[in-house]
């Protein structure tokens, strides 16, 4: 063991199952470690996975082509998350300054309002088979409709493994589409149930395997049959209550609600908002070993389904100017399979979480979306970002200045006093601190 982790030696801590952890960022690195592994059980193996060890090249050279190198992020924590009254310490992977911390404050405001309140859809599924060159593709779609239930007990093939738990083709859908560039066409929809698993894979199978037998029935021909990311039969559902009081009171909760009124009907700004929304939800997918594309694409789609792209979220007042908001969310992530499974630090991330299963993590996602897109709002609606940025800015600049982690405050602090916050600047700072000329 080396400096980097400790035994699960943290005591200081009076209720480890709570985690409103006040000041936990202005702790050292070593004790936020032992902190998170005394609250989720880590061994020191587990800690190590975190910290120093993590991938291996020797994994990753399994996990995809032409591996060269590991390419490492920062891996954060969460604090103050309540989920359906319980407490949560949400790992992230970002490279950004200020989300973490951003998700972890509007995370303590909602906790004043009783926290987050989820819930979720089955994970349903869709993949699509595309059939082209049939004379009459609603004759074609009536055909597949008649082989409707024997398609369905074909594609549920008892050795599969998410049949063995539970899930499986559930609906067989039919969409003509008749005015393509490509003339008509007939797109056949399979609604699977993927259980715990994200389900791109047993999509992929089942729409491979029902391929030719379609084909058959139409008398056309099978292109594509791949899933669909558009996953809106698979969503989650996150609402929080904020107090006007733990705002600052009711003017800065109308603030965010005028924010969020110019998201819903302005694409350009929805894009923006959208994105700070898809920070907080990317950087869990990613830490639990998620495709966060796959995310990103159900998401933005499902934003600009009903014809015109606008907000992800919702945020009204009440009677008594306290703030409410709400996402509903396409939201396919797994806890069975993939990165999830393969990727040491991945696992250890589920483990802090409380190794929830798909749904339950789809939730936590949710909510993260929305505490994030609350910090945004409440900071672009009050003092603007660039102040927080600036200070995160001018922290990067010293360390790539080469200051020391204890100097790093003071050079940051000159550079903002001076309004210089230039690397130049922060290398002249680091010289003259170090008494060197
Ligand atoms: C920056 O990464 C995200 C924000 O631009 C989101 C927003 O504008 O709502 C701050």
């Amino acid at each position: 063991m080396t400096d980097d982790v400790r035994d699960n030696t943290w005591t200081t801590l009076p209720n480890l199952r709570s985690s409103r952890i006040t000041g936990f960022h202005k702790l050292p690195l070593v004790d936020r470690v032992a902190l998170v592994a005394a609250w989720a059980a880590l061994s020191p193996h587990e800690q190590a996975m975190l910290t120093y060890e993590g991938l291996s090249l020797e994994r990753a050279d399994q996990m995809i082509e032409n591996v060269i190198g590991l390419y490492a992020l920062p891996l954060g924590v969460a604090t103050n998350f309540q989920i359906n009254g319980q407490d949560y310490l949400i790992p992230m992977v970002v490279e950004e300054p200020s989300v973490v911390a951003a998700c972890s404050n509007a995370a303590r405001l909602v906790r004043e309002g009783g926290g987050f309140h989820t819930s979720s859809d089955e994970p349903l599924m869709i993949g699509q088979i595309q059939i082209l060159d049939v004379d009459n593709v609603y004759a074609a779609a009536g055909r597949v409709w008649e082989q409707r239930e024997a398609l369905i007990e074909a594609a549920n093939d008892s050795t599969s493994s998410i049949v063995r738990r539970g899930g499986g083709v559930r609906d067989l859908e039919l969409h003509p589409l008749m005015q393509t560039s490509a003339g008509p066409m007939l797109i056949v929809h399979i609604v699977m149930d993927t259980r715990d698993a994200m389900g791109a894979n047993a999509v992929n199978s089942v729409c491979e395997q029902l391929g030719p037998r379609i084909a058959q029935i139409t008398g056309g021909r099978v292109l594509l049959r791949i899933l669909s990311n558009l996953t809106d039969r698979r969503r989650a559902q996150a609402s929080c209550r904020v107090p006007a009081a733990a705002l600052g009171g009711p003017a800065v909760g109308r603030g965010i609600v005028e924010a969020a009124a110019f998201a819903e009907a302005d694409p350009y700004r929805a894009a923006t908002h959208n994105k700070g929304v898809m920070n907080g939800m990317d950087a869990v997918c990613i830490a639990t070993g998620n495709d966060w594309r796959a995310l990103e694409a159900g998401a933005h789609a499902y934003a600009g389904l009903h014809g015109r792209y606008t907000s992800m979220t919702r945020w009204w007042q009440d009677d008594f100017g306290d703030l409410h908001g709400s996402i509903d969310i396409p939201l396919a992530v797994g806890t069975v399979s993939g990165a999830t499974r393969s990727h040491p630090g991945a696992q250890v991330a589920m483990k802090i979480l409380g190794n929830p299963d798909a749904r339950p993590l789809a939730e936590i996602i949710a909510a993260v979306g929305l505490a994030q897109n609350l910090a945004a709002l409440r900071a672009l609606a009050t003092e603007g970002i660039q102040r927080g940025h600036m200070e995160m800015h001018a922290r990067q600049l010293a360390l790539a200045a080469g200051a020391p982690p204890d100097l790093i405050p003071e050079v940051v602090a000159v550079m903002i006093q001076e309004n210089r916050i230039r690397l130049e600047r922060a290398k002249v700072l680091v010289e003259e601190m170090l008494g060197r000329p």
